[in-house]
C-alpha cells in the first residue's frame, strides 16, 4: 500500500505576523559585530523533558538532539560574502520551478551568479542556465529580519544557455514573441545568449519574471561541525522568493531562502555541493536524488520551526505540534502550538507534476509560550480571543479552543487549509514528505486557488508502526521534524 497513510501532513496554521514586532525589538539589541547563539541549555532540557518519553527509541530524538546541541553557530555581521557559495540540493521555487546555484562574489564587489533549471524535481534533467553579473554593495544591518543585512544590487548582463534542442526552440520562440532585440535567428543549445546587457537596449529577463531581489538581504553564519575545529561550515542566506512569480519584480526579501554554503568551507558529506561547485554553463550539475535535513526551517516573517505530525489514516484526522523558535538553529523556543483536525485526500495535481491535494481542517489547538516575551504579549491581549485573558505563563499550555484560536498569534478556528502534497524516498530508503509552500505575503492557503504550486523543505519520517494506534505522546505512531 501506499506510505502515504502513515504519514502526517502539515498544516500550517502559523500567520504569525504579531511575532513580527518582537523580532525587531531583538534586532535592536543586537548591534554591531557577531552574535553567538549560546548553548541553550535551559531550552534543551525543557524541550527533553517534554519530548523524551515519546522520541526516546526514534530516531527523531537523535535528529533534535543533534539539532540542540549542534555545532556553535556565529552569524558574521557584517557578513563576508566573497567567494564561491553552492546550493547544497535541488530547491524548488514557486511555479514550480527546480533548480541549483552557484554564486561566487569578488573582492572588487562584483559578482557573478549561475541558476542552473532543469525540467524535474530532482535536478537531473537541466534545461537552461541563466549566468548574471553585476555589482553588490551591502548596506545596514537589517532592522526588520534579526541578523540580516540590506544590500544594494545592480545587473551589468544576464545571459543564458540552454542544454536541449529543445528547450532552445521553445525559448526562443517565447522570446520572439515577448521580447524581440534578443532573437537574431532559431535558438542553439550550448550556445550564449544576451537575455539583458548595459549596451543591449533590451531587457528579456522580464519574459521569466527574472530578479535577483534575493540579493537584498544576507546572512553568513559559520559554524563548526561535531566540536571539530577543521570542519568550519560556512553558509549565505539570502532574501526569499515570492510566492506569486509575477510580484517577484517587486518584493523585497522578509525572509531567508535555503541556505547557500562555501564551497571552501562546506559540510563533508554535501554531494551536491561538490558537483554544484564543478559545473558551469555548458556542464550544469545533475544531482541524484537526495537531501539533506540539518537544521530548522525557514518561514516568511523569520518564524524558524521544527513540525511533528501524526496522520490518523483509520479516520482521516491528524495531529500537528509546531515548535517556535527565534534563532535558525532551533535553541530559543518561543512557543509551541498543538493543532488537530480533519484531512481529505483530493486528486492527483494538474498543475504540479508528482503532486496530491489535500483538504485540512483544524478545530482543536493548545499553545504554550516558552519564553518571557511571548508570555508578555499573549496577556497584553483583550477580551476572549486567546484563552484566559492575562493568565499566560511560560511553560504552561492552555486550550484556546473555546476562544475560536489566538489572534494573537493570526489563528482562527476553525480553519482550512488546501495543501499540495509529494512523497518520496531518500537514498537512505527514508520517506520525506513535502508540503506546499507558504504564501509569501503571510497569508494562509484558505482558498482552492491559493494552493502551493512548490514544496517546502520535507519533513522525514521518523517511526512508522503498522497498525498501533495510540495517540502521541504516548506511542506514535509516525512522526515528522
Ligand atoms: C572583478 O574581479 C573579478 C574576479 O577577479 C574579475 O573577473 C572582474 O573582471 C573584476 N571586475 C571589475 C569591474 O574589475
Ligand atoms: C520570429 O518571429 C518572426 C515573425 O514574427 C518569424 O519570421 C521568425 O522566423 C521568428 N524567429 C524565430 C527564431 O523563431
Ligand atoms: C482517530 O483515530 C485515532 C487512532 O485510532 C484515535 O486516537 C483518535 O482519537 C481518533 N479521532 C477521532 C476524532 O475519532
Amino acid at each position: 500500500g501506499a506510505p502515504f497513510a502513515k504519514m502526517v501532513l502539515d498544516l500550517n496554521l502559523t500567520q504569525a505576523k504579531p511575532f513580527g514586532v518582537l523580532i525587531v525589538s531583538a534586532g535592536w539589541a543586537e548591534g554591531g559585530s557577531s552574535l553567538h547563539y549560546s548553548d541553550g541549555r535551559s531550552s534543551r532540557l525543557s524541550l527533553e523533558k517534554t519530548f523524551s518519553r515519546s522520541l526516546k527509541e526514534s530516531q527523531c530524538l537523535h535528529m533534535l538532539k543533534h539539532l540542540h546541541n549542534g555545532a556553535r553557530i556565529s552569524v558574521q555581521m557584517p557578513p563576508n560574502v566573497e567567494g564561491h557559495w553552492v546550493s547544497t540540493s535541488c530547491e524548488v521555487r514557486p511555479g514550480p520551478e527546480f533548480l541549483t546555484r552557484s554564486y561566487s562574489f569578488y573582492s572588487n564587489n562584483t559578482f557573478q551568479a549561475h541558476q542552473f533549471y532543469y525540467e524535474d524535481n530532482h535536478c537531473t534533467r537541466p534545461t537552461y542556465t541563466l549566468v548574471i553579473r553585476g555589482r553588490l554593495r551591502l548596506r545596514q544591518a537589517s532592522w526588520i529580519i534579526r541578523g540580516g543585512t540590506e544590500a544594494e544590487y545592480h545587473l551589468h548582463r544576464v545571459q543564458m544557455v540552454c542544454h536541449t534542442a529543445t528547450v532552445a526552440k521553445e525559448l526562443s520562440q517565447r522570446f520572439n514573441r515577448s521580447c524581440k532585440g534578443a532573437v537574431k535567428g532559431p535558438w542553439e543549445p550550448s550556445v550564449v545568449y544576451e537575455l539583458w546587457s548595459e549596451e543591449g537596449g533590451y531587457d528579456c529577463s522580464r519574459e521569466l519574471n527574472f530578479a535577483m531581489h534575493e540579493l537584498q538581504l544576507l546572512r553568513v553564519e559559520k559554524q563548526y561541525l561535531h566540536h571539530n575545529l577543521d570542519h568550519l561550515v560556512e553558509e549565505l542566506f539570502l532574501g526569499d522568493i515570492h510566492t506569486e512569480p509575477s510580484q517577484r519584480l517587486y518584493y523585497k526579501p522578509s525572509s531567508y531562502q535555503t541556505a547557500l554554503q562555501n564551497a571552501k568551507n562546506h559540510d563533508h558529506g554535501c554531494v551536491a555541493c561538490r558537483i554544484i561547485f564543478r559545473s558551469d554553463e555548458f556542464h550544469p550539475p545533475i544531482l541524484s536524488p537526495r537531501s539533506d535535513l540539518t537544521r530548522c526551517e525557514v518561514r516568511p516573517e523569520v518564524l524558524f520551526l521544527t513540525r511533528h505530525f501524526i496522520f490518523h489514516d483509520n479516520n482521516h484526522t491528524w495531529e500537528g505540534h509546531y515548535f517556535h523558535y527565534s534563532d535558525p538553529v532551533c535553541k530559543h523556543p518561543t512557543f509551541t502550538i498543538y493543532a488537530r483536525g480533519r484531512y481529505s485526500r483530493g486528486l492527483h495535481s494538474t498543475s504540479v507534476m508528482g503532486g496530491t491535494e489535500f483538504v485540512f481542517k483544524v478545530n482543536h489547538m493548545r499553545v504554550t509560550p516558552m519564553d518571557f516575551t511571548t508570555t508578555s504579549l499573549l496577556n497584553v491581549f483583550n477580551g476572549n480571543e486567546c484563552g484566559v485573558q492575562g493568565s499566560w505563563q511560560v511553560g504552561v499550555q492552555q486550550d484556546v479552543t473555546l476562544t475560536d484560536g489566538c489572534v494573537a498569534l493570526g489563528i482562527r478556528l476553525p480553519h482550512t487549509e488546501y495543501e499540495l502534497f509529494r512523497m518520496e524516498q531518500d537514498a537512505q530508503g527514508r520517506y520525506l514528505l513535502y508540503n506546499g509552500q507558504r504564501p509569501s505575503d503571510g497569508s494562509s492557503p484558505d482558498r482552492p486557488e491559493e494552493r502551493a504550486t512548490s514544496y517546502q523543505m520535507p519533513l522525514m519520517q521518523c517511526s512508522a508502526s503498522s497498525q498501533g494506534m495510540s495517540i502521541y505522546p504516548h506511542r506514535p505512531e509516525s512522526m515528522f521534524l
